[in-house]
C-alpha cells in the first residue's frame, strides 16, 4: 500500500498535526486545572471534533502490520536528508499551517518549551535534550506521509488491539482484526517478551528513535520512541508485553509526559536567545548532522 493510493483527504485529514495533541490534551487534563470532561469530549458537537474522528478512523484501518514494516524497510534507509540537527528543526517548521487560527506555537516553540520546562526543574542535560529533539520525527510530514501515519497515539501491531486505545471501534476496519496470526492477546508475540521485540503503529516516534538511538543514554531513547504510546504509559493496557526492564524505564516515559502536554507559556521561548544552548547539548551528544 504505497500513499500514492489515498486521497488528500486522508493524507491531511487534520487541518494541522497539533489538532492530534489538542485533542490528547483534552483527553488527559493536567491535575487540579478545569477542562472538558471525559464525556463532555465525545458529545463534543463541533468541526473540530469530527476532523480528529475521522483522523483516527484513519489510523486505526490503515495502521496494519505489514503497513509498519513496508513505512520500516522505507524509511529506515534514511536516504532522504542529511541536516544538521538544529536545521532539521528549522526543516521541521516550515509545517506551521497559518490557516490554522488555533495554532499559537509552531513546532519549535512546543519543543523549546517542552525543553526549558525540563531545564527549570534542574533535570540532567540530556533529559532536556530529549524535551527539545523529541518531534523531531513530525518531518515524516514533510516527505509527503499522511497525518495519522506520522502523529497519534501509538500502539503494538501484531496482536490484538487493547480496548484502552483511544476510538477502539475503529479497529474494526483493520484487516488484521480478521487475520488469525494478529488478533489474539498476543498475536506474534510472547507473555512479558519485552517492548524491544514488539512492533508499534508506524509515526514519528519510532522513526527518530531509529535516527538517535546509538546516541542518546537509554531512559532518553524510551521516553522518544514511547511517548505516545498513551495506552500504555497512561493506561497500563499493555503489561503483558512488557518485561522488567521496560517497566524500569516507562517510569521516565511517564517523568516525560507531563513536559510534553503541559509545558505551554503564555510567552513564547526566544529561540535566537536559547540557540547557543541548545547547540551544544546536541554538539555533546548527536552527531554533525544526522540522516533523514
Ligand atoms: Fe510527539
Ligand atoms: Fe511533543
Amino acid at each position: 500500500m504505497s500513499t500514492a493510493n489515498f486521497t488528500e483527504k486522508e493524507i491531511n485529514p487534520l487541518q494541522s498535526i497539533e489538532q492530534w495533541e489538542d485533542d490528547v490534551l483534552v483527553r488527559y487534563p493536567e491535575e487540579g486545572k478545569p477542562s472538558k470532561t471525559k464525556e463532555e469530549y465525545r458529545n463534543y458537537d463541533s468541526p473540530e471534533r469530527d476532523t480528529v474522528r475521522e483522523f483516527y478512523r484513519l489510523n486505526h484501518k490503515y495502521q496494519t502490520y505489514d503497513f509498519v514494516q513496508q513505512k520500516r524497510e522505507d524509511f529506515l534507509q534514511f536516504n532522504r536528508k542529511k541536516l544538521r540537527v538544529w536545521d532539521a528543526m528549522e526543516f521541521l517548521n516550515t509545517l506551521v499551517d497559518d490557516s490554522d487560527p488555533d495554532t499559537d506555537l509552531d513546532q519549535l516553540q512546543h519543543l523549546l518549551q517542552t525543553a526549558e520546562a525540563i531545564r527549570a526543574d534542574g533535570h540532567p542535560d540530556w533529559f532536556v535534550l530529549t524535551g527539545f529533539i523529541h518531534d523531531m520525527g513530525k518531518v515524516l510530514c514533510l516527505f509527503g506521509e499522511p497525518q495519522w501515519a506520522v502523529v497519534g497515539d501509538t500502539f503494538p501491531v501484531g496482536c490484538a488491539h487493547s480496548d484502552k486505545i483511544v476510538y477502539p471501534e475503529f479497529f474494526e476496519a483493520n484487516p488484521d482484526n480478521k487475520d488469525e496470526r494478529y488478533n489474539t492477546k498476543y498475536g506474534v508475540y510472547e507473555h512479558g517478551c519485552g517492548l524491544n521485540n514488539v512492533h508499534m503503529s508506524w509515526g514519528h516516534d519510532e522513526y527518530l528513535y531509529q535516527i538517535v538511538k546509538d546516541y542518546m543514554p537509554e531512559p532518553s531513547l524510551y521516553m522518544i520512541r514511547y511517548h505516545s504510546f498513551y495506552a500504555q504509559h497512561r493506561e497500563n493496557a499493555y503489561d503483558y508485553l512488557l518485561d522488567d526492564h521496560d517497566r524500569e524505564m516507562f517510569e521516565w516515559v511517564k517523568k516525560f509526559n507531563p513536559y510534553d502536554l503541559y509545558s505551554k507559556v503564555p510567552t513564547p521561548p526566544n529561540a535566537k536567545e536559547l540557540r547557543p544552548y541548545y547547540e551544544d547539548l546536541i554538539a555533546k551528544y548527536l552527531p554533525e548532522e544526522v540522516c533523514l
